[in-house]
């Protein structure tokens, strides 16, 4: 099992909820905390039922709460209908909260622009009349490939609120990525920008829309919408290209949602698995936003008076659970950021935190890492030269967080005086599962705590035995819950296969290896599969060697991860060429070029950070390559295993050296 984060098991510091953050939280203590498990125990259906009715607004009332007739194909709220742009807008819309701001935006050069739930409702209803006047509908799907911005949040809830599907792609993936996920979508729209900005600098959206047509299977798109971000030229295609502006322009501020079944698919969003292809993550309407609502509610203690910030991209899955849809349907004011946390410089956050008096703010253990070393090498951006006393709760999510950025995070940004929220969960999940409340569980650094009230969330062995305590295993969920994902999009036998492996009793399989230790507290250990998690952004090992093998002048590829002090894992590429084996000069150059290649096949995120070229890859006697000793290799670490069976045990010599 990898060992991410070895230091975190001998932590033993724990820090209680300070009673600030007690007094008047949704879930004020350990006490609140266990009835509502208990109540999850007792009587799951009653639970999930009053949850449901109580935190959603439904067009037609559910009667059964959860259908498991065709497990693992759960159905929840079965035959009920709502509208999940109805219940992040016109509920506060018309609920009297017309005029609060819903989004505070700031772009990369620092201008903010506010809107609020009225104005919001009013865009989004703009382009749904545009969306329908143009023919589209419930049962649609649509790629949105967009920089951060409020459009991007109006082009969301604008599909939604007709029953279109979306599948959002990150504005960081290739021409190449989108296209696959064009095609396997089936996608009959694409909205896009002419460019995104990002550090003062501008990246090509629509241009590398323009390459992914060009690679053909995308002849179902009839519309291309265009938001002009920056101006920058692109190649228009009269008929098929249309700006956002004049799809929008005269439309009414008005137009009713379209209820649609509980189970009708809200999004389709890409991540990586174990294999080559991406997995289209498939999502249900009602679980999904009940979900994303009630654990910000709980996490996030959501209170009228807060300004919330989450700092992920749309094109994540903490971008559609934590901004375009759960902050929304809680009503918050939230600050939405196009940037990059080091322009202009490693203050960005800070200020901005200081300047909206942010009280609640959800980032990534890896920027809190870069922002670690930015603000020790620039002491004019460390977080003590501004105002934060704003905050209230702090936030972690998508890789672990090692306890020395636990507690700086905890000291320098919170002032000890703000819980922290280390929250795990997965784009399957559709929101937090284990996380620490903030009003009530003492938290230990490096521990993302104790399972939210309805998740059943073990620890099992390879036949599904629960591990004894302190022992590592297979984290899993015993039971389903609303937000699960319900399908891989075109691909049920996969999805049966990934996550409920019949090994372990019908549980679903997170894919993580955890441990739990004497209090229950569950310690993530990082996968057990061949995804890696660079920045917090997951990585299949087989598609970055499928990229490097379509390489011309490549033969064989091995990727692995290795631990890096600011990303959490590095790419580590083991290449074999064709030809001979590159030194020097030459080594460096094709490095570099396949270096490249990666990023124009699946995006810079990708590229490998060290390129290592041998003759050949250590493999057994049935050429199976040995990863284990390449992760060793990688580390720069001396192999101790034996390699008796390696046909060549020269090669990890030359492997041992990176370009
Ligand atoms: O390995 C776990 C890690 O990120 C994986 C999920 O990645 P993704 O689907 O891209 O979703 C990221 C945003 C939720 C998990 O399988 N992970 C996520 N959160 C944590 C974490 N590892 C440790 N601690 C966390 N808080």
């Amino acid at each position: 099992m990898p060992n991410a984060i070895e230091s975190v098991l001998v932590e033993n510091r724990v820090f209680p909820p300070p009673p600030a953050a007690s007094a008047g939280a949704a879930i004020g203590s350990m006490d609140a905390y266990k009835k509502l498990c208990l109540e999850a125990e007792q009587d799951f259906d009653g639970f999930w039922r009053r949850q449901a009715n109580e935190n959603l607004v439904w067009s037609k009332p559910f009667s059964q709460v959860l259908d498991e007739s065709n497990a693992p194909f759960y159905r929840w709220f079965g035959d009920g209908e709502l509208n999940v742009s109805a219940n992040c807008l016109d509920k506060h819309v018309q609920g009297g909260n017309a005029d609060k701001v819903a989004i505070i935006f700031e772009a990369d050069d620092g201008k903010v622009d506010k809107i609020t739930y009225r104005e919001l409702l009013g865009r989004v209803c703009q382009l749904a009349n545009g969306l329908k006047k143009l023919g589209y509908k419930k049962g649609d799907r649509a790629i949105i490939y967009m920089p951060m911005s409020i459009e991007a949040v109006v082009v969301m809830q604008a599909c939604v609120r007709l029953g279109v599907t979306h599948s959002v792609v990150f504005g960081g993936f290739s021409a190449k990525s989108l296209q696959e996920r064009i095609v396997d979508v089936g996608a009959t729209l694409v909205v896009t920008a002419d460019e995104q900005v990002r550090g003062g600098k501008t990246i090509p959206l629509k241009p590398a829309v323009e390459e992914a047509f060009a690679m053909g299977g995308c002849d179902a798109v009839r519309q291309v919408i265009v938001y002009r971000r920056t101006g920058g030229k692109t190649a228009w295609v009269e008929g098929r290209d249309l700006w956002l502006h004049d799809v929008v322009a005269g439309q009414s501020e008005q137009c009713d949602p379209v209820p649609v079944e509980a189970e009708h698919p809200l999004f389709i969003l890409y991540t990586s698995g174990s294999t080559g292809k991406p997995k289209g993550v498939q999502h249900a309407s009602a679980g999904y936003l009940l979900w994303s609502l009630l654990t910000v509610k709980w996490t996030f203690d959501a209170r009228p008076d807060d300004v919330y910030w989450c700092t992920a991209d749309v094109g994540w899955i903490t971008g559609h659970s934590y901004i375009a849809y759960g902050p929304l349907a809680a009503g918050l004011t939230q600050v939405v950021f196009e940037g990059v946390p080091t322009y202009p410089n490693a203050g960005r956050f800070w200020d901005m935190i200081a300047r909206h008096k942010v009280t609640t703010f959800y980032t990534a253990p890896t920027a809190i890492r870069s922002l670690i070393k930015a603000s020790a090498a620039a002491p004019d951006t460390a977080p003590d030269r501004y105002d934060l006393s704003s905050l209230r709760i702090l936030g972690s999510v998508g890789e672990p967080i090692n306890p020395e950025a636990w507690m700086w995070y905890h000291k320098t940004v919170g002032g000890e005086r703000c819980p922290i929220v280390d929250t795990w969960w997965q784009t399957e999940t559709g929101g937090h599962m284990i996380t620490p409340l903030p009003g009530a569980t003492p938290t230990k650094p490096g521990s993302c705590t104790l399972p939210l009230p309805g998740i059943a969330a073990a620890i099992v062995d390879e036949t599904g035995a629960d591990v004894d305590q302190g022992n590592g295993g297979f984290l899993v969920i015993k039971k389903p819950w609303p937000a699960m994902i319900r399908n891989i999009w075109g691909d049920p036998e996969r999805f049966k296969k990934s996550y409920f492996p019949p090994e372990l009793r019908g549980y679903y399989l997170a894919g993580d290896g955890a441990q739990r230790d004497a209090d229950g507290y569950f310690w993530i250990m990082g996968r057990i599969d061949d995804v890696l998690n660079v920045s917090g952004h997951r990585l299949g090992t087989m598609e970055v060697e499928s990229a490097l093998v379509s390489h011309p002048l490549v033969a064989e590829a091995a990727v692995v991860g290795r631990p890096d002090d600011t990303t959490g894992e590095a790419v580590v590429a083991f290449v074999v060429l064709k030809g001979a084996r590159p030194e020097g000069d030459e080594a460096a150059a094709v490095a570099k070029q396949l270096r490249d290649w990666v990023a124009k096949e699946i995006g810079p995120i990708a590229k490998p950070k060290d390129i290592r070229f041998g003759e050949n890859l250590p493999k057994t006697r049935s050429g199976k390559i040995m990863r284990r000793l390449l992760r060793v290799v990688a580390k720069g670490e001396e192999v101790t295993q034996d390699v008796s069976t390696l046909e060549n045990p020269q090669i990890l010599d030359q492997l041992s050296k990176s370009v």
